[in-house]
């Protein structure tokens, strides 16, 4: 009877000299979880690359309003990316900059456009302003007639190509635009030349932005250097995961976040902010 109060007593008395183990290893075991799910990109050769063998991924469309309520870690970038906007491309001499932001799935290229889209310096600079989503399936003439219904606010019936080139040439004459084409992996350079045709008639200083994971993409389009959004910081990638552990709690009053093992979660999401999205939203499931 003795012996088995003692027992007891033992059990009590280690798991209150480490009321935390549990919650640390059910943190590494989701982590690991976690890992295993998204091993497609953790299989790439070299992870922080930009996208090659992720071509079959397939997103969903996006629009041009941020659909996040904080987002991190983006300041610097949108900032040159808002000056050069803002700014004219004498040294190529073209009408028209192309800029791509170019960086692997989930890295926050469509986030970072979205966030400079909506800023109102550029709101105000620019007479007109287009979002297209440019699906897997690349067609000039359905991506055409997006740019056309938004700049005219009217539907057009009529698909043929040329009849909409035209109409969106007299549209965009002489007007300062920015279009941003959002998911653009089409490699076909006729293709592109094909949809930019009208675009050459608007006045200088009009920009597009192309988001895409694909290097040749960006190679063929541009005109301007390649804008390679690179990871997350340590630190914003942390509060991303805990944002999305914790929701609105405070983490100051939640009990045992200072023992969630920021190092190897920050670690395991390789600065990619869908993968800090998915682990917080984990954790918020199986631990908090
Ligand atoms: N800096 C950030 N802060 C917070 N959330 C972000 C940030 N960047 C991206 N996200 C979120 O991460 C996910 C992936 O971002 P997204 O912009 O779609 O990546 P990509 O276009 O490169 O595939 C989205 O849910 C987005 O809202
Ligand atoms: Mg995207």
């Amino acid at each position: 009877m003795e012996a088995e109060d003692e027992s007891t007593n033992t059990t009590q008395v280690n798991v209150l000299s480490d009321p935390f183990l549990r919650i640390r290893e059910r943190m590494n075991s989701k982590i690991a979880e976690l890992s295993g799910r998204l091993g497609f990109l953790a299989k790439e050769k070299d992870v922080l690359g930009l996208g090659k063998g992720l071509r079959k991924v397939s997103q969903a469309p996006t629009t041009s309003l941020v659909n996040e309520s904080r987002i991190y870690g983006r300041e610097q970038d949108k900032e040159k990316l808002i000056n050069l906007l803002l700014s004219y491309d004498y040294v190529s001499g073209n009408n028209v900059s192309v800029i791509t932001i170019e960086g692997m799935v989930g890295i926050g290229k469509t986030t970072l456009a979205q966030l400079i889209y909506n800023d109102d310096k550029v709101a105000q600079h620019f007479e007109l302003l287009v979002w297209v989503y440019v699906s897997e399936d690349f067609d000039a003439t359905r991506v055409t007639k997006t740019i056309l219904e938004s700049v005219t606010a009217t539907v057009c019936d009529i698909n043929d190509l040329n009849f909409m080139q035209a109409k969106l040439r007299d549209r965009v004459k002489g007007k300062r635009f920015l279009f941003v084409l959002d998911n653009l992996c089409n490699e076909n350079y006729h293709d592109w030349n094909l949809l930019q045709a009208p675009f050459q008639y608007g006045a200088g200083g009009s920009k597009v932005v192309i988001t895409t994971r694909n290097t040749t993409v960006a190679s063929i389009v541009r005109n301007l250097p390649t804008y390679c959004l690179q990871p997350l910081s340590g630190e914003a990638t942390w509060l991303l995961i805990l944002e999305h552990a914790l929701g609105n709690r405070d983490p100051i009053s939640v009990r045992n976040v200072e023992e969630l093992d920021k190092e190897t979660a920050v670690r395991k999401c390789h600065g990619l902010p869908l993968i800090a999205k998915a682990l917080g939203g984990l954790l918020r499931h199986t631990v908090f």
